[in-house]
């Protein structure tokens, strides 16, 4: 079951207007949240995002934190997601409907769309890693806004897939930002280094969990940005996100990273997480 606009339906029954400002110009925000074992992962950090994201896109929500709580859960019940299952739970809000011109209607009325799905996590992957290609960031100036709008993210997924890697790491002239849906790590002897939350990342919430959990444990971690050079003599890579948790990268450009295995940073990052989602 979906739920759009302010209705249930079956999925191949939902309708989207042909000027719902989603749909003409991605004119809109999302979220993807993770459930573990059929309760919702960081979900107040998603819900303060989404409001972030809408509001830095001039776009009230009439939803109080409470109903979006509410219709999450009746997503996970109404597709059967119980205390056994892992799955994800996608959020939309678009700007709504309105005739199709560039500037914001005075009237619109935010049209929101959800759906849960089982979804396994991906262990066999973070246990053997993935290959990732180097290419430019193509995307807009706003990459902190988790906008409908991701054009600029397939198109750099897709080249990584052409050449037969798993993802890309992006950057904007040398400088190493992040990947097409991901954060991005580097391990230098011990320590971290990943580009600040500033407007050329999302703010990952998978990124500040991984921060958290290396300062606790005596990680050194140094947000700042570093060149592509960098990158290629990392002892270890690793992306984070909601869905791929932390992903080695072991391969970048054809290139091992390190010994092309799973380091131990990654590895020790990888046990804590598993503590701290149990
Ligand atoms: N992507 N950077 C980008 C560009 C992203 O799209 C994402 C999330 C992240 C990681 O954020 P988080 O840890 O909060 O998931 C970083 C989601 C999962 C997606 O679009 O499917």
């Amino acid at each position: 079951m979906l739920y759009v606009g302010g209705k249930w339906v079956e999925e191949g029954e939902a309708a989207v207007h042909p000027e719902d400002r989603g749909y003409n110009f991605g004119d809109g925000i999302y979220e993807v949240v993770r459930i573990y074992k059929g309760k919702m992962y960081q979900w107040d950090a998603h819900l303060t995002r989404l409001y972030r994201s809408a509001r830095e896109i001039k776009m009230e929500l009439p939803w109080s934190a409470e109903e979006l709580s509410t219709l999450a859960h009746q997503l996970m019940e109404k597709n059967n997601i119980t205390e056994n299952d892992d799955a994800t739970l996608y959020l939309q809000v678009s700007r709504g409907v309105s005739p199709r011109v560039h500037d914001i209607p005075a009237e619109s009325k935010p049209v929101i769309m959800g759906f849960a799905r089982h979804k396994a996590r991906p262990l066999a992957d973070m246990k053997k890693g993935q290959s990732a290609q180097l290419i430019e960031d193509i995307r807009w100036l706003r990459c902190d806004i988790k906008t409908l709008n991701l054009l600029g993210a397939v198109l750099v997924k897709q080249y990584a897939k052409d050449k037969g890697a798993q993802d890309s790491i992006l950057h904007r002239d040398g400088i190493v930002t992040e990947c097409s849906s991901a954060n991005l790590f580097a391990v230098k002897n011990g320590a971290l280094y990943t580009h600040p939350a500033d407007h050329l990342i999302l703010n990952g919430i998978t990124r500040k969990v991984v921060i958290d959990l290396a300062k606790e444990n005596g990680i050194t971690v140094n947000e700042e940005a570093f060149t592509t050079d960098f990158l290629k003599q990392a002892d270890e890579v690793f992306l984070t996100s909601t869905t791929a948790e932390i992903m080695p990268l072991v391969s970048v450009d054809g290139q091992p990273v390190g010994e092309g295995t799973v380091g131990p940073v990654s590895l020790k990052l990888q046990e804590l997480f598993e503590q701290h989602i149990n």
